[in-house]
């Protein structure tokens, strides 16, 4: 049996799960996950098997890749780790029950957008991007690589999410605000002006509470 479409889900816990349950909504065949803890090797989690390591991902270069982790910097971690090895072929998943192929959207490669999320018109989402559950998108927002926006987030019209920003579950960013390079907000968190690079910024209106370290 060919290969060619069967996919691998980098990561074997959290948001793999969610990735997995896409993957068969989908009727996508999953081949298993790979996870460089070797504990998980071998054990089967919900009907797939935990192949190996990561760096195994070579051994199965004809499938696609979907790098399930939900923390950006992790995820650009691991997509850095296998691109020193080659170039995967990477999956794009839209859950059915998500609305995310309207007029001039564009969904980078890698990138995951579960049941519930919509997405409006005039959107860009760069590669290895996640749009969890029940998650809004407006028009015009542009959002780059390794962007996680977390369940229930309501992300207005005319917003810029920069590389690597996360959006915890539940919260909601004021149109036309920027979020810049590696910042985040916090779940229930009411963004409300600009932010600075990695800071975390929580409350409503949102504060800031401290800075990640640099990317
Ligand atoms: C913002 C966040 C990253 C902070 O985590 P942290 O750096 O470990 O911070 P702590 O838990 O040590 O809390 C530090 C302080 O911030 C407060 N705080 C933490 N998260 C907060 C939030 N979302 N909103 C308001 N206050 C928050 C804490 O109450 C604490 O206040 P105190 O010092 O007065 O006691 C985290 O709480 C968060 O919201 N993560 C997103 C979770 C999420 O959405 N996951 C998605 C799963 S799909």
């Amino acid at each position: 049996m060919s290969n060619a479409h069967t996919l691998i889900i980098v990561g074997a816990s959290g948001h793999a799960l969610n990735v997995h349950f896409l993957a068969e909504r989908l009727d996508v065949p999953i081949k298993g996950f790979l996870d460089d803890n070797p504990e998980t090797w071998g054990n089967e989690i919900l009907g797939s098997v935990v192949l190996g390591s990561i760096d195994s991902w070579i051994e199965h270069s004809e499938c696609q890749f979907i790098v399930a982790v939900g923390s950006p910097r992790v995820r650009r971690r691991i997509v850095e780790q296998m691109e020193r090895l080659g170039s995967p072929n990477y999956a794009t998943l839209i859950d059915p029950a998500a609305v995310a192929s309207g007029r001039k959207v564009t969904i980078g490669a890698g990138s995951v957008i579960c049941a519930g999320a919509m997405l409006t018109t005039q959107i860009s989402l760069g590669k290895h991007g996640v749009i969890n559950r029940n998650a809004t998108v407006g028009h015009d927002a542009q959002m780059g690589d390794y962007v996680t926006i977390a369940p229930l987030a309501a992300v207005s019209g005319h917003v810029t999410l920069a590389d690597l920003v996360e959006v915890g579950t539940g919260a909601c960013i004021r149109q036309g605000v920027t979020m810049a390079p590696g910042s985040m907000l916090g779940m229930g968190g009411v963004l409300t002006q600009n932010t600075d690079d990695n800071a975390v910024m929580v409350g409503n209106p949102a504060r800031l509470l401290r800075h990640l370290p640099s990317i």
